[in-house]
């Protein structure tokens, strides 16, 4: 009865004060409200002052010296001295609430509370500094929270000292602009708990940091957000931690490799979104847990060797997963408890305590974009690669040699030839360079991916490879379109296509092919989306729409292609104007034109279009295959179709290998025959003949 009276009675009187002095005034709540013993006097104290009107000791001496729970909140303090709390020597809970007008907590303020133990200090905007001793020999204190004061500067180093039982420290939102010393506070509480977040000025962790602070292990050092770029050697001296975390320290590139020398027990460490990209190789021996989420610097992982104890590991990047893929780990744990019927049906306890075998939990799992193999994965493709490859530079090459190299007039068809083979080329660079890639990372592709994928290489690489078969599909279509129309109008010598318009046609290609091919690099699909580097990312609506109308123009290329042919063995199909031999050789060399284009094209259309319309219907993996089988077809064939079985071609090729020295005869032979081939052509008044000309020109057969 008579504690309830006396905490009404405090109670009102600080109200009625309250009021007079027209101040804000928030109702405090107590913990425990219902402990009905006499330690409860005072319990509910609520303090304010005016500060203009009367000192602020004045008030605060007049509080019982029983007070057990003293919030001071929303005052006109500007500084708490050491003697204004001294008296109240019951007392167990400090807040410092919402003063805007404090700015110094003094010398003293808070030391030698014998039964103090918790201090919260939150939402003082104008707090600038924490002087020396200000929290110091608490014997009972285990609870500092010091939050939201966006303008406290400085902690003196002073400021923490014997806190023998302190649990729990907690600094938060404030302006500090280094690390504060809590060297000396000397805990021996177990489980202690650290946490240092968002104070965006810190920038280093120093050396020593932690030495002192606790005798035991602490069990969580929780240091996010913070403005670290970097942790000291020697930053954990002499410490005993569990877990750190070291999350969302935006700047963070360097923990210094000695930064854990003297500390031990590390078990989990979160270095999400950092810009870490290693770790000091002397804590990964005890890491169970690592956390590195959001961290697109940390491109490399520590091998799974020296990671002997890891349990789970949250990553980037999904192909670091692979490393952990087929890693089971002895652990001869076997508790007493797993034999009991029901210890299975604890997860958490069974995987931990009684699986002598366990697999790394590693996210994010590899996807079907990343999956965990090599880029060429197969063995028969890894050989296959290099020969297409080698092929298509090796003939490109040649044919482009010769065109170039050849002292003949510069004929539309020889000027577009050589943009064919100038494209082809390309294609056969991005194959050796896709090879060459593949030959280097053989075996941990998943450690070289983000390197490789996101980094220059593939962008060039992707670049080439859309380039080229852009430009190769367009020449293509160029050549069969200048066939076409050479034929058409065989006698109209007006309506000839000339070098100009042929240049002009080139202009156009190149300028078509470089967009495409730039397209991705500048976020429009992306050739860092699988390890071959084609722009197979189809997210986003323009990337899908990107691709589709690329695949949509390619086929419609060889639409064009098609008729052409068909709209030429129609006219030449015309019995006057051909024999009949010559129709069927005609027949088959447009044959082969189109079905390698066919196979080149179709395939990879198609699934590409299904893919891009995300209904795929192969893998990546398998898609692969058709990259190097049928993708640089085209590319591969070309020089063959359309130079090396090719009359000119060959007579170019003697020619230009005569002034070398060599095949003089051959060259001989080529050089009259041309002449006395070429003459009648131009002269004879028969169309006929004029058309068959323009037609073993056009598709290359051979006058014998
Ligand atoms: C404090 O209490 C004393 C008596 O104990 C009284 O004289 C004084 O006016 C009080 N001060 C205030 C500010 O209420
Ligand atoms: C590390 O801590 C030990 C005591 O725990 C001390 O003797 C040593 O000097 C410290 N090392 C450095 C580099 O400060
Ligand atoms: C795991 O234990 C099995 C048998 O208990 C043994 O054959 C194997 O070599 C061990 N593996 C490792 C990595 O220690
Ligand atoms: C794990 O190993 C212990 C001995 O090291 C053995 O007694 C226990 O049966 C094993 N548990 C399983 C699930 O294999
Ligand atoms: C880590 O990944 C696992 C799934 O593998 C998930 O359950 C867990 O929540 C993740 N932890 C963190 C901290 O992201």
């Amino acid at each position: 009865m008579w504690t309830a009276n006396m905490t009404t009675v405090v109670t009102s009187c600080l109200a009625l004060l309250l009021t007079m002095f027209g101040v804000n005034m928030t109702a405090a709540s107590a913990p425990d409200t219902n402990a009905g013993d006499e330690a409860t006097i005072g319990k509910q104290s609520l303090l304010s002052s005016n500060h203009l009107s009367f000192g602020v000791t004045e008030i605060l001496f007049n509080i019982s010296s029983s007070t057990e729970y003293l919030r001071v909140q929303h005052t006109q303090v500007t500084v708490i001295r050491q003697s204004v709390l001294s008296h109240l020597q019951l007392l167990t809970t400090l807040i410092i609430l919402e003063n805007n007008r404090l700015e110094t907590i003094g010398p003293f303020a808070f030391a030698n509370f014998p039964k103090l133990s918790e201090i919260i200090i939150s939402g003082n905007v104008a707090l600038e500094d924490i002087g020396a001793f200000a929290f110091s020999n608490l014997p009972e204190l285990t609870d500092i929270i010091i939050t939201k004061s966006r303008n406290l500067r400085c902690i003196h180093p002073d400021a923490f000292r014997n806190l023998i039982k302190l649990k729990y420290l907690s600094i938060s939102n404030t302006g500090l602009n280094s690390f504060p010393d809590f060297t000396k506070i000397y805990s021996t509480a177990s489980g202690f708990l650290f946490d240092l977040h968002d104070n965006s000025h810190i920038m280093r962790i120093p050396a020593n940091a932690f030495r002192g602070l606790c005798t035991q292990t602490i069990r969580e050092i929780l240091l996010t957000r913070n403005g670290i770029k970097e942790v000291a050697s020697d930053a954990f001296n002499g410490t005993k931690i569990l877990r750190l975390y070291l999350r969302g320290n935006k700047q963070l590139t360097h923990i210094h490799p000695k930064a854990f020398v003297g500390s031990s027990g590390l078990t989990e460490l979160d270095v999400s979104e950092t810009a870490i990209s290693s770790l000091p190789n002397s804590i990964l021996g005890e890491l169970q847990k690592l956390i590195a989420e959001s961290s697109y610097d940390f491109k490399k992982l520590p091998h799974p060797e020296i990671l002997p104890k890891l349990r789970q590991a949250n990553l980037t990047y999904p192909s670091h997963c692979c490393a952990f893929k087929n890693i089971h780990r002895n652990r001869s744990r076997w508790n007493s408890l797993c034999s009991h019927p029901k210890a299975r049906d604890d997860v958490h306890f069974y995987r931990d305590h009684c699986s002598n075998s366990t697999s790394i939990t590693c996210s994010p799992l590899p996807d079907e974009f990343n999956p965990c193999e090599d880029i060429m994965s197969a063995t028969f493709l890894q050989i296959l690669i290099w020969v297409i490859s080698v092929l298509t530079l090796l003939g490109n090459g040649v044919v482009l040699l010769v065109l170039l190299g050849s002292r003949a007039k510069l004929t539309v068809p020889r000027f577009l030839m050589c943009h064919l083979a100038f494209a082809d080329l390309c294609m056969g660079v991005y194959l050796v360079v896709i090879a060459t890639v593949d030959v280097l990372t053989r075996g941990r592709y998943y450690d070289y991916a983000i390197d490789w994928q996101r980094g220059l290489g593939c962008s060039a690489a992707g670049f080439f490879t859309v380039f080229a078969s852009e430009l190769s599909v367009f020449t293509l279509t160029a050549i069969t379109l200048e066939r076409w129309h050479t034929i058409t109008y065989a006698l109209r010598l007006d309506r000839k296509i000339r070098l100009r318009h042929a240049c002009i046609i080139m202009a156009a290609g190149w300028t078509f092919s470089l967009i495409t091919a730039f397209l991705p690099t500048v976020g429009v699909s992306s050739y860092s989306k699988v390890s071959i580097c084609l722009p197979m990312d189809v997210e986003s609506v323009e990337s899908q729409v990107y691709v589709v109308s690329l695949l949509l123009l390619n086929i419609l290329a060889f639409f064009v292609v098609c008729s052409c042919y068909l709209s030429i063995y129609l006219t030449v199909h015309n019995p006057l104007s051909m024999p009949a031999h010559a129709d069927t050789r005609v027949a088959q060399r447009m044959a082969i034109l189109i079905f390698t284009d066919f196979i080149c094209m179709a395939p990879i259309s198609f699934f590409a279009i299904s893919a891009a319309l995300k209904l795929p219907l192969i893998t990546v993996s398998e898609s692969k295959l058709l990259l190097v089988l049928f993708y640089p077809i085209n590319s591969c064939s070309n020089p063959f179709l359309y130079a090396f079985f090719t009359r000119t071609f060959r007579q170019d090729f003697f020619i230009l290998s005569a002034r070398f020295g060599m095949f003089k005869t051959r060259a001989q032979i080529y050089r009259t025959e041309s002449s006395s081939c070429q003459q009648p052509a131009w002269i004879s008044p028969k169309s006929s003949h004029v058309v068959l000309y323009s037609l073993a020109n056009a598709l290359s057969l051979d006058a014998k």
